[in-house]
């Protein structure tokens, strides 16, 4: 059974920056109690000719050439979004016809900020399962497009951002070990966009309620994100046959300080062991986890062999963890061993194929 490897990584964040202060020109709040209720000092906003299919693109590009492949050998590209371009086509589309990704199939995973998780989740396991061998998945999103600007309890938490990982199949043991992934969806009137969907479409009358913008029971949801973040992070180090101790570091959905806070608390660990970078980008969604993960590999605190957790939560409601083995790109010989025996078989049936046709020329130019 093949192992499914994070073999490349990437990110992308807006230029603009938006700072505590500058939410102080437009809601009622400040930059102390934002700190130290949440922990952001800034956060990134799309410029009006940036969206999640953009930054998404700029993210996947970045994973693919650390990974050292071309576009064309990719098998599916999942973009877990809360921010889609449309209802419908799929952000996946958009981004795997930009990068000119001829074999993939694409599709959007809403899962809200847990989609980053689940998505790494199907990848590797449509790996496991020798069904694939290349698979892109992206976070993604342009949550500045969803906030209400008029709602001090939740615009001083959200920023835009993407990250995109490539999975390959290896024959080396590694990469994802372990995964959960759960829900509860009695609480999803805790943290929603109500408007814009079927159920609600748009309507002047939407529009003016203000239901396009993220609605959020901001105490309820912190609540939940705190009993569940060190409850995955155990379900998952133990299905990997891992303890807390073995792992070097947690990789957290960067909501709240105060949240990751308490899950070092309910895990006994160190706060130190926990990659932290929501100060500079708040609440990214689907995009926190790569975008931690990206600087975590570039500065050299994440190394190749360290065990790593990365755990979430996020409307719905949802949450989970995956386990990994951090690998960084694969030497050549390793990640090409399955293309290898495709592209053998690819010229065999090649070959067949022409032998037929030139046969059948035969017999037909004979009779003509
Ligand atoms: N500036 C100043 N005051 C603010 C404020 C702001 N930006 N936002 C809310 N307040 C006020 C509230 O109105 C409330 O005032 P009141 O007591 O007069 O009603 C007071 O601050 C305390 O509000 P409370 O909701 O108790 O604050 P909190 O300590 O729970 O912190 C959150 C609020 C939103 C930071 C916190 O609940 C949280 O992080 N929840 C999880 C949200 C989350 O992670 N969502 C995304 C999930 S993926």
């Amino acid at each position: 059974m093949p192992y499914a490897h994070i073999t490349g990584w990437g990110c992308a964040a807006p230029e603009k920056i938006l700072t505590n202060a500058d939410l102080e020109q437009i809601v009622d709040t400040t930059n102390e109690w934002i700190l130290e209720r949440t922990g952001i000092h800034e956060r990134r906003i799309a410029r009006e000719d940036e969206s999640t299919a953009s930054l998404g693109l700029k993210a996947a590009w970045r994973a693919l050439e650390m990974a050292n492949i071309k576009p064309g050998e990719i098998d599916l590209i999942i973009c877990a979004t809360s921010t889609p371009e449309y209802i419908f086509p799929a952000t996946a589309c958009i981004i795997q016809d930009k990068l000119g990704a001829s074999r993939a199939g694409a599709f959007d995973l809403s899962a809200a900020c847990s989609g980053f998780i689940y998505g790494l989740n199907m990848g590797s396991q449509a790996i496991r399962s020798e069904a694939l061998q290349t698979v892109l998945v992206i976070g993604a999103e342009t949550l500045s497009r969803v906030t209400n600007w008029q709602d001090r309890n939740t615009c001083v938490l959200f920023g835009d951002g993407a990250g995109a990982f490539v999975l390959q199949a290896s024959d080396q043991p590694g990469g994802v070990l372990s995964a959960v992934m759960r829900s509860d969806g009695s609480g999803a009137g805790l943290l929603s966009v109500p408007a814009g969907g079927s159920k609600h479409p748009a309507t002047v009358e939407t529009v003016k309620a203000g239901m396009h913008t993220i609605r959020m029971d901001g105490r309820e949801v912190f609540r939940f994100a705190t009993r569940v973040m060190a409850q995955a992070t155990r379900e998952v180090a133990e299905a990997a046959g891992l303890t807390i101790q073995d792992l070097q570091w947690i990789v957290p959905h960067q909501a709240n300080f105060r949240i990751i806070d308490a899950a070092a608390r309910g895990l006994k660990l160190p706060i130190e062991r926990f990659i932290i970078n929501l100060e500079k980008y708040g609440n990214t969604s689907t995009a926190s986890i790569p975008l931690a993960v990206c600087e975590a590999a570039a500065d050299g605190r994440i190394k190749v062999g360290d065990r790593i957790v990365l755990v979430g939560f996020g409307a719905g409601l949802t949450w989970g963890a995956l386990a990994a083995e951090w690998t960084g790109p694969l030497p050549d010989g390793h990640q090409r061993i399955r293309p290898a025996i495709s592209r053998f078989w690819a010229r065999i049936r090649s070959f067949f194929q022409r032998f037929g046709r030139f046969i059948e020329g035969l017999i037909w130019g004979h009779k003509a």
